[in-house]
């Protein structure tokens, strides 16, 4: 039994009319990335309110993990909802709160404390507060391609400037960027790691003092830059070029992160024991909630009321945190992610044989991409075939999103507990979907 049931075109007449309201009352900027709307969502699927089921291979931008209305995630705010849903952690403690903290320093590793707040940007602006507090130093490194938030801050660590950036500067100083490595599009793939690790050696006498330098952050896999996986000695060059100048590490694993690549986090892939981990979108299954998890002596180092927020924390999201790290354990989705991401890798390889327009398929885990090109020897991306294939597969039932720089990048952010039938049924729709948009 196929799950992608098809009704209505889409939008159907129900989704069309909320749109059209939409259009009148909710700011542009806010623009839909899908002509539906939804009316509910189980595991890999979401049923729009004109009655069509499609797969969801967005994920909620990564943050369902755990599907759509996991029950035990469900259960675990209904049930936190009904005794407290707000105190301010820090007038009136809660157990989930620190239950939760218990748990990540657990999975992280290390003699480390946790801090937690609603939003990724809020969890990477906290993160920079940490290392400066801790190091005494005022100056962060970022990397090309970067995407760290929307806020000043972290829209300033952020790479590209269309749409995130233009008409929004000054930006927040001391922010200084140096070449991510990006093996496909290096000039020498061999030797990305080596000669990005050199620019980031040559910045540190030639562009900032490295000790002006509080921390540098990275993501261990680029997810809006592009699902971009850096050269296997590049990151471990970035914590001993950080570790000989007493800078600090910071993994932002806000997509990465929970197991989407096959290993709790990302970081580990590549040996790293990041100074601080940042987790957000995963962890909560859509409620808000981030967590900077640090060494203890940099958690410490901030003064007394120096970090916080009225909602940062909450309750609820604790509760639903708690019931997605159960849920990762007990139905073991970090090994499922192994198994989904091979099947992608696997499929798109195939497909690459028929389609010259598919430059490369890489990633690491379920976190996969699929970067194409208008021509493979000269590398010309080619956002426009990306449009084409996402708007195909949505209108046969699968909906997707992209990435990099050139939004010539198919990502994969399927929810890891879709069925191995799901997933077939899903790629088989990719694989026409990618033929139909080549015309
Ligand atoms: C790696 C990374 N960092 C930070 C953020 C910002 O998170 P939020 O949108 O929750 O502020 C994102 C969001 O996509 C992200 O992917």
């Amino acid at each position: 039994m196929p799950t992608i049931e098809m009704t209505t075109e889409l939008p159907g007449p129900r989704a069309r009319a909320i749109i059209e309201r939409k259009e009148r009352v909710v700011c542009d900027p806010l623009d839909l990335h899908v002509n539906t709307v939804i009316d509910h969502g189980a595991g890999a699927t979401v049923t729009d309110v004109d009655g069509n089921t499609l797969i969801d291979f967005s994920s909620g931008l990564g943050c369902l993990l755990v599907g759509h209305a996991h029950p035990k995630v469900v259960e675990a705010v209904q049930r936190q909802a009904a005794r407290f849903s707000h105190t301010d952690f820090t007038v009136i403690p809660y157990e989930v709160y620190v239950t939760l903290a218990e748990r990540l320093v657990a999975l992280v590793g290390g003699d480390r404390k946790v801090a937690l707040f609603n939003s990724g940007a809020e969890g990477v602006e906290n993160a920079i507060k940490f290392a400066k507090a801790a190091t005494g130093r005022h100056a962060v490194v970022c990397f090309e391609g970067a995407f760290h938030g929307r806020t000043l801050l972290t829209m300033t660590l952020t790479s590209r400037h269309h749409p995130y950036k233009r008409g929004f500067g000054p930006f927040a100083p001391e922010v200084y960027r140096v070449p991510f490595s990006y093996p496909y599009r290096s000039m020498d793939p061999e030797r990305s790691g080596r000669d990005a690790l050199e620019a980031l050696r040559r910045a540190f006498t030639t562009v900032v003092d490295p000790q002006d330098v509080a921390a540098v952050i990275f993501e261990p896999v680029q997810g809006e830059g592009g699902f971009v996986v850096p050269a296997p000695d590049f990151l471990p060059g970035v914590q001993a070029l950080c570790a000989e100048f007493g800078i600090l590490t910071i993994a932002d694993e806000i997509q990465s992160g929970c197991g989407r690549t096959g290993r709790f986090l990302a970081s580990e892939h590549f040996g790293l024991d990041p100074d601080i981990v940042i987790l957000a979108k995963a962890l909560g299954s859509g409620y808000p909630l981030s967590a900077v998890v640090g060494r203890s002596e940099i958690m410490d180092a901030p003064g007394p009321s120096a970090i916080g927020g009225t909602y940062v924390g909450n309750p609820v999201a604790c509760a639903a945190a708690i019931a997605v790290l159960d849920v990762i354990e007990e139905e073991g989705l970090v090994e499922r992610a192994e198994v989904v991401g091979k099947a992608i890798r696997s499929r798109w390889e195939d497909i690459a044989n028929e389609v010259p327009e598919i430059g490369e398929v890489r990633g690491l885990g379920s976190m996969v991409g699929v970067e194409m090109v208008r021509d493979r020897g000269t590398k010309d991306p080619d956002g426009d075939i990306v449009g084409r294939l996402m708007r195909e597969a949505m209108s046969r039932g699968v909906i997707t999103v992209s990435c990099g720089m050139y939004h010539n990048v198919l990502r994969h952010l399927v929810p890891l507990v879709i069925t191995d039938e799901q997933l077939d049924e899903a790629l088989d729709v990719l694989a026409d979907s990618v033929l139909a948009a080549r015309g």
